[in-house]
């Protein structure tokens, strides 16, 4: 696949096939997303590739916290609540995916399973945990770092027809996750990537998001014109 059809194509998979993904082709995407640049070359990620019975323990396992009420408890900084143009947008992509999967404002309880999806790794045959060295802690580069990486791997996986969602309900109950896929205390829990055969029959699936205008986004120094 052309790089650009790619990063065009490529969009978030919230529906996946239950057909299981080979090791083999796992790893291929793997050793791609590393050539991603990382701070001095420090490559501060690990992997923790889930899936099956563990996978399942660990959607069982958020699913009970979350109905029980446990407070968030992921491992890095989250920042204040968004607002303004970032509230707007994060608004703007819950609407498209409401819509397209016609849950209404006022269906409470389909919001409830679309959020409970997410705490399942939207049943994905396959879960990748990134995790950093914890020693690098407080460093702004390394959350950098595995953002870089996470990019690399979704885009190496749609290029082998894979469909992936990166988010952040799959570490909310770090303490499940960390169980569960054995992550040795000094690593800190930084990212879920559900990953899967896309459903091409899940409406959400088909969402394009959004992005804001080059003219928003950059500014050009220097050029004439
Ligand atoms: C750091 C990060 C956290 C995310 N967390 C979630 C999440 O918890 N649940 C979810 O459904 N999507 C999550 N996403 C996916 C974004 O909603 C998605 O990337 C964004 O809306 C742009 O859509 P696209 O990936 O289809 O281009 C997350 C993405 C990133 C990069």
């Amino acid at each position: 696949m052309l790089f650009d059809d790619v990063v065009l194509g490529r969009r978030s998979c919230r529906g996946y096939k239950q057909e299981p993904v080979p090791r083999r082709l796992i790893e291929e995407i793997l050793g791609l997303a590393m050539r991603a640049p990382s701070s001095m070359n420090t490559q501060p990620w690990h992997f923790y590739v889930i899936t099956g019975e563990p996978l399942d323990r660990i959607r069982r396992g958020n699913t009970e916290r979350i109905l029980a009420g446990h407070p968030d408890s992921r491992e890095f900084r989250k920042g204040q609540p968004f607002a303004g143009a970032h509230r707007d947008r994060q608004v703007g992509v819950a609407k498209q995916l409401f819509s397209a999967m016609g849950i209404a404002r006022d269906d409470k309880d389909g919001r409830q399973d679309w959020v409970l999806r997410g705490f399942r790794q939207f049943d994905a045959p396959v879960c990748v945990i990134i995790t950093y060295d914890r020693v690098l802690d407080g460093s702004d580069d390394t959350p950098f770092d595995c953002g870089a990486v996470a990019t690399a791997l979704v885009n190496a996986a749609w290029s082998r027809g894979l469909g992936t969602v990166i988010n952040s309900q799959g570490i909310m109950q770090s303490p499940v996750v960390r169980e569960h896929a054995g992550i040795p205390d000094d690593q800190v829990i930084m990212k879920s990537i559900a990953l899967g055969w896309p459903d091409d029959s899940f409406p959400a699936n088909a969402v394009v998001s959004e992005r804001k205008s080059l003219d928003e986004a950059a500014v050009f120094v220097g050029f004439e014109g």
